[in-house]
């Protein structure tokens, strides 16, 4: 069984044996798993863990700001990347989801490597990396099929010869949320939900503009409020929006319009691989709709998604 006192432990001193007095190099993304890692890693070699965290244009309304002051507190050396420009001209005008991904994967990489490569004489590269990554990667990754191209695992940029740090490779996510709650982390990383790599981008169905990202951050910011508020945040494994790339008819006032549709998306879950729709509250779900249609400019319409995991995805792309 798993003892999060043990685990933390073993692991900063099995850190402390591996890296000695070298430089280790990771980019943190926001989520549990890379924060509890960079924790680990800090907790063992200090000042020489050096942390980058890329904004690519693609995360929820506020979140770089907010992750960043968080990681502040934490007393990890961060610094922010500005990337969102690249990504938009990189993404603008592809909406093949696995294209998408591809891009995203390969941006985020060269972006990476030209930061670590500031850098000088670093060995390691830190990843956050946990055990369904692992295996999800070996049993989707197969020789002639893609079905997604997870980009958080076997990202190592192959031009930097470096020896992997990856303190929670054999940890399922509630096992890093125990670590994380030994380590004393806070809440905001504790207990936020998984986030997709390639971010909005999987959740704007089709090409991604900045306005339409702009639009979903909007409608996202007024779900997770409302889940965090009502306490229902909590209940579920993951919960997100989703721009669809139907316009339909609508009223308001005595015009008629003609905007666009979100998905409101809720899962339980215990691992991700499989999935149930979320049963949230009718009332919940009307006050939802109702402030997303009043507030966020060129939606008129939100539809609550009751597809289960298998057959269909947590994500849309
Ligand atoms: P699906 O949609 O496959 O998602 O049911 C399972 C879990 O994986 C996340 N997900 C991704 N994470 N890069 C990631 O880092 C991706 O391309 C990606 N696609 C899906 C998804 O959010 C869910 O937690």
């Amino acid at each position: 069984s798993f003892t999060p006192a043990a685990f933390v432990e073993e692991s900063i001193a099995a850190i402390k044996a591996k890296v000695g007095a070298e430089r280790v190099v990771m980019a943190l993304s926001g989520g549990v798993d890379s924060t509890v890692a960079a924790t680990l890693i800090h907790k063992a070699i200090g000042e020489n863990l050096y942390c980058i965290f890329v904004d690519n244009g693609l995360l929820r309304k506020n979140e770089f700001e907010q992750v960043m002051e968080g990681y502040k507190h934490l007393g990890l050396n961060v610094k922010g990347v500005d990337a969102k420009k690249r990504f938009y001209d990189e993404l603008d005008g592809v909406s093949d989801p696995e294209r998408k991904r591809k891009i995203i994967g390969r941006l985020f990489i060269d972006i990476f490597q030209e930061e670590a490569q500031l850098l000088t004489g670093v060995k390691f590269l830190g990843q956050g990396t946990i055990y369904p990554d692992v295996i999800e990667s070996v049993s989707v990754n197969g020789p002639s099929v893609t079905i997604k191209s997870h980009h958080n695992v076997g990202g190592l940029p192959d031009v930097m010869q470096m020896d992997l740090i990856e303190p929670l490779r054999f940890l399922f996510k509630d096992e890093v949320r125990r670590a994380g709650r030994e380590l004393q982390l806070d809440d905001i990383f504790l207990k936020r939900h998984p986030f997709p790599g390639p971010g909005l981008a999987i959740r704007i169905l089709g090409a991604i503009t900045p306005e339409k990202v702009a639009m979903l951050q909007d409608a996202d910011a007024i779900y997770t409020q409302l889940l965090r508020d009502t306490g229902e945040y909590d209940r579920v494994w993951q919960a997100g929006t989703i721009l669809l790339p139907v316009q339909s008819v609508g009223v308001m006032g005595d015009e008629r319009t003609y905007e666009f549709t979100v998905a409101l998306r809720a899962v339980t879950s215990v691992d991700g691989m499989t999935a149930d729709w979320a049963h949230l509250p009718y009332e919940f779900l009307a006050k939802v709709s109702n402030d997303i249609i009043n507030n966020v400019r060129g939606i008129n319409r939100v539809v609550y998604d009751i597809s289960s995991k298998p057959p269909a995805t947590i994500e849309w792309e």
